[in-house]
Formats: C-alpha cells, structure tokens, sequence
C-alpha cells in the first residue's frame, strides 16, 4: 500500500480498485445502528484545513470517528497561522503531538507534497489550490460504478471551470486509470489551450456542450471558481449559464440511464439549474455519503487498520 495519497497519480488501477473495494465493505457499516469500528483505536488524525470547507472537512471528520481513531481539528482561522507561522512550524508541531496522519487542504498548490517531508505520518490532499483532490475523485468513481455498475469504457463529461478545477484534474488522473473516457468541456477561456495539450494524451476536450450531452454516460457539471479569478473568463453569468449550464431541455438530451453529477457547493441556476440538481438523476447528496466510506478507506489502508 502507498504511504501517502497526495495526488491521484499515486494511484495505479489495482491500488485504486482496493480503496473503492474497501469502501463498498465500510459503506455496508453506515447501514448498521452501531457504525463504528475499532479499526484504529489508538490513532491519531489531525484534519489541517487552511482553506473553507463543508463537505470535505466533516466527512474526513467522521470518517476517521468511525474507525475510533482520535481526531483533531485545525482551521487556520482561529491559530497561530493567523500570527505568521508557516507550515513547516505548524507540521513540526503535529509532528510533536504524533500525528499518524495529516488531511490537508490548503490554497497552495503543491503543500501536501512539501508536508510529506516535515512529518512522519501519512499525508492526505483534500484539496491543494488549483492542483489536486484526490479523494474527490474517488468518491465520485465510487458514485459512477455503485450507479452504472462499471469504470471501465464508462463516458464522462466534466463539464465548465476546468482551469480552476483540482476537481476535474484528479477525476481526469483517476477515471483514466480505470478505464473510463473522459472529455472535458467549457469555454476557451477556461480550458486554454497549453491546459487541453496537457490533459489530450488522456481525454478529449470540446466546447460544444450539446453535442457531448448525448454520448455521456455520467456529466460532472464543475463549479466557476469566481474567487480564483483575477480576470473575466466569459462575458456574463447569464451566457455562462446559457452556452455551458445544465438545465432541463440540456438534462433532456442526456441518454436514459445517464447520471448527473456534481462535487458541490453548486452555484444553483449558473452551473446547474435548481430542477437539474434535485432530479432523481442527480446523485449529489449519494456523492456525500460515499465520501464518508471512501474516506474511511483511504484511512484504514493508509495506515495499516486491522
Ligand atoms: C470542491 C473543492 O473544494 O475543491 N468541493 C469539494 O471538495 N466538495 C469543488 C469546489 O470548490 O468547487
């Protein structure tokens, strides 16, 4: 098993079929009255999240709960991080406490990657700037195959502010891995072109989002990022949504057994309309609840659970 899980490169297809195994084992747990499991008693997992968060941050929370480890929560808001001191100091001090694991988010692309080298208990990325959300990526393949029965020669869409997205990066590493097609669409503007020359020798790249629509089998509709923009990428939040939103007629053209999906938090009626987003072929709420058994995954194997 890999010591950390910082990007979704770390992955190779056997490694990432155990943790998905895993968590189908784990997710069997959740529908019991007791949903706990001593797996790791004893431990330690400290949840460093440097940047906002809802989803991620309680799921990784009760994930390593219901393993019975010991769990600390640190928000920069609030630490000595807003006098000055840096990772490195703050890593040395979970180091110090005993941290066997660090989840990190964290604006700075590349952070979980310098951390590995300050402690000496495994590092998970829960998202780091732009670059990287590896356990994103597993919950939504978790979410696809549990759905659709199967990754591989699976077509999917990932769908808008692919620039921004670590998202889209992660999905694209990962579904790759295990098989599936991926092509990512949105406008020009947020998928230049160096960003398409890097992902094409792994997926597709399109503009045209009605003419993709009806050979998907799965369309990850991905969030505008406004607060990484220093620029404007396209003219208005209304064409935005008119040229790259998923609304009804949009959701219409998809194939019968299609599902839709989407990492939240939505901007409702941009990316995705209201009636899309609540529609049985939504799996957003699913996509929460698998995080918590992916999560639990992750951590087991990452630590050895017995
Ligand atoms: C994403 C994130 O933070 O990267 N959300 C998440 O983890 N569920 C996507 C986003 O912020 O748009």
């Amino acid at each position: 098993m890999i010591k950390h899980l910082r990007s979704a490169a770390d992955l190779d297809a056997a490694t990432a079929t155990l943790i998905l195994d895993t968590a189908a084992e784990m997710a069997a747990l959740s529908g019991r009255e007791v949903k706990k499991l001593p797996a790791l008693r004893g431990r330690t997992v400290v949840n460093l999240f440097y940047e906002d968060s809802t989803r991620t941050r309680i799921s990784f929370e009760a994930a390593a709960k219901r393993l019975s480890a010991d769990v600390i929560n640190f928000s920069a808001k609030g630490s000595s991080v807003s006098k000055g001191e840096s990772l490195k100091d703050t890593a040395l001090t979970l180091q110090a406490m005993g941290a066997d694991a660090v989840v990190i988010r964290h604006s700075a692309s590349g952070a979980p990657h310098r951390l590995a080298n300050w402690v000496e208990g495994s590092v998970v990325n829960a998202g780091d700037g732009t670059h990287e959300h590896p356990t994103q990526a597993l919950l939504d393949a978790y979410t696809m195959r549990s759905r659709l029965g199967r990754l591989d020669g699976l077509k999917v869409a990932i769908v808008g502010d692919v620039l921004h997205s670590r998202v889209a990066r992660s999905n694209v590493l990962l579904l790759t891995t295990l098989g599936a097609q991926v092509t990512v669409v949105g406008p020009p503007t947020l998928i230049p072109l160096e960003v398409g020359a890097a992902l094409s020798d792994k997926t597709q790249v399109s503009y045209d989002l009605d003419a993709v629509l009806p050979e998907s089998d799965v369309v990850m509709m991905l969030r505008v990022q406004t607060e990484r923009m220093q620029d404007s990428y396209f003219p208005s939040a209304r064409e935005y949504s008119r040229r790259y939103g998923l609304d009804v007629p949009r959701l219409k053209r998809l194939p019968e057994h299609a599902i839709v999906m989407h990492p939240g938090p939505m901007n409702r009626g941009m990316e995705i309309a209201p009636e899309v987003a609540d529609s049985p072929r939504s799996t957003i709420v699913e996509q929460v609840a698998n995080g918590v058994s992916v999560r639990m995954a992750v951590l087991y194997l990452l630590l050895g659970g017995k």
